[in-house]
């Protein structure tokens, strides 16, 4: 089996490791830097439990993406997003929406929004289902996740306008 060593950011702090040609960045994240707010749901790309953002908050299953490939580049997971106490936008209206339940799929619901707000910072209803469809949420039925992520998106905005001012 081939190694290779790699060097990761993991939400903004170097890491070098060395990793199995077949071992994907979740593994790596949750095993060898103990990153475990990035979760395991089903392993194939059906559920986005496992999603982290890449560089400028591009979006990967991190189950179906080989470690090895990810040489050289910055990720970000859920537990990168609050800047000390603060949570970010999007983590607040989840908690304030009750858009979190058991919180399986939080992390990765969280970090897709995020993704999506980079994107486009004012989304329809239908844009946030659309754009949400990978991420499988067994508890909510959906609903309080578009409500907070309407709500994040508001108040990005608002903040963002605040600045400009
Ligand atoms: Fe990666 Fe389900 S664990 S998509
Ligand atoms: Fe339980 Fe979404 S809150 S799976």
């Amino acid at each position: 089996m081939s190694h290779h060593t790699i060097n990761l950011t993991i939400n903004g702090m170097p890491q070098t490791v060395t990793v199995e040609g077949n071992q994907t960045l979740l593994e790596v994240l949750r095993e060898q830097i103990d990153q475990t707010d990035v979760k395991y749901g089903c392993g194939t790309g059906e559920c986005g439990a496992c999603t982290v953002l890449v560089e400028d908050n591009k979006p990967i299953n991190s189950c179906l993406t080989l470690a090895a490939t990810m040489d050289g580049r910055s990720i970000t997971t859920v537990a990168g997003l609050a800047k000390g106490q603060e949570l970010h936008p999007v983590q607040q209206a989840f908690v304030e929406d009750f858009a979190i339940q058991c919180g399986y799929c939080t992390p990765g619901m969280v970090l897709k929004s995020v993704a999506l707000l980079s994107e486009n910072p004012e989304p329809s209803e239908e844009e946030i289902r659309h754009y949400l469809e990978g991420n499988i949420c067994r508890c909510t039925g959906y609903a309080k996740i578009v409500t907070a992520v309407q709500n994040a998106s508001k108040n990005m905005v608002q903040y963002a306008g605040g600045d400009a001012a």
